[in-house]
């Protein structure tokens, strides 16, 4: 049996977390990019939010997948290598090999040891494939390392995870995405605009789990960088910002409250906020006329029969 390679590559420094925290508790709108919600807790708050009813977008992407994937299968053709952005326990690539003929899988996350069991598990089922764990933020910069390989890459970025860059972004991602494609193909999942009751639902819903979710970044940063925030103090806010066409998280402070962290304090008034999320919403058209700005062909896309959520396939 072969075993999977694991590479790490430099996570940010303190001194530029500290920096980008800092920045970010300072600024007349106090922001703090969504990366943050991310610590063990946050990770299963969020796999918690997929299971939720509310949420439909985990479940809706893996219908469009079960239903489909054969088609999927016949316009991808045999998968040489499947490199999985944000792949987290690999298990949704995992449900795809067979159908994709894939050869070599490259998941990639934010830390390699995260990767490690997943694909150590994986390799037991799958013992003649090649296996490659990254470890490496790709939100900036996505430099994607020669080990990847140099055969055509079929690049799969499920989940709707694009849906927390801005338009501009996105585009210049995807460019990047496009660049790293070689002659191959991006498989992608993309939330698409509903009525403004189900997206609110989907992120405030009534058990609460997205509030825990967002409040839960609080003691994150506590824990990173020496703040004092007090989780007692913020309340979650999620709304549908229509002209921009996403949705918006936020916590609110409830009462005036003053936020100290090492070199540093900020006095918030009652109702001022902390932006900690953008998750934006598609129309497939514009989604479509995106790739192929940034140089992508071939378009193909499915959706549920709702068109709640869109898979599309584009070629580089
Ligand atoms: C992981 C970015 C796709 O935007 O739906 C879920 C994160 N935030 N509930 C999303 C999230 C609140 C999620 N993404």
């Amino acid at each position: 049996m072969k075993s999977p390679r694991l590479l790490q590559f430099a996570h940010d420094d303190p001194a530029a977390i500290r920096d980008e925290l800092f920045g970010g508790f300072s600024a007349s709108t106090a922001a703090i990019p969504p990366k943050y919600f991310y610590d063990a807790l946050g990770s299963r708050l969020f796999s918690a939010i997929t299971e939720l009813p509310e949420y439909y977008p985990t479940r809706t992407e893996a219908a469009i997948f079960a239903r489909n994937v054969g088609q999927m299968a016949e316009v991808l053709g045999p998968v040489s290598t499947l490199v999985d952005l944000g792949a987290g326990n690999c298990e949704k690539a995992a449900s795809l090999f067979a159908s994709f003929k894939v050869q070599r899988y490259v998941a990639v996350d934010i830390s390699a040891s995260y990767l490690r069991d997943s694909l150590e598990c994986l390799q037991r089922k799958h013992p003649a494939m090649d296996m490659l764990g990254i470890g490496l933020d790709f939100s900036q910069t996505l430099n994607l390392p020669a080990e990847v390989g140099d055969g055509p890459r079929t690049l799969f970025y499920p989940g709707s995870s694009i849906g927390n860059f801005t338009p501009a972004e996105a585009l210049a991602f995807l460019r990047q995405v496009h660049a790293a494609c070689q002659g191959g193909a991006l498989l992608i999942g993309v939330d698409l605009v509903k009525p403004t009751a189900m997206l609110e639902l989907a992120y405030d819903d009534p058990l609460g789990v997205t509030a825990a979710f967002n409040r839960n970044m609080l003691r994150h940063l506590n824990a990173l960088v020496g703040s004092d925030f007090d989780i007692a103090d913020w309340r979650h806010i999620a709304f549908f910002n229509t002209a921009a066409s996403r949705i918006e998280m936020h916590l609110e402070a409830v009462g005036e409250t003053v936020l100290h962290w090492p070199a540093g304090e900020r006095r918030f008034a009652p109702g001022e906020r902390i932006h900690t999320e953008n998750s934006y919403k598609w129309r497939t058209a514009d989604f479509a006329g995106l790739l192929e700005q940034a140089g992508f062909s071939r378009l193909q896309y499915w959706t549920d029969e709702n068109a709640w959520f869109a898979v599309f396939v584009a070629f580089s």
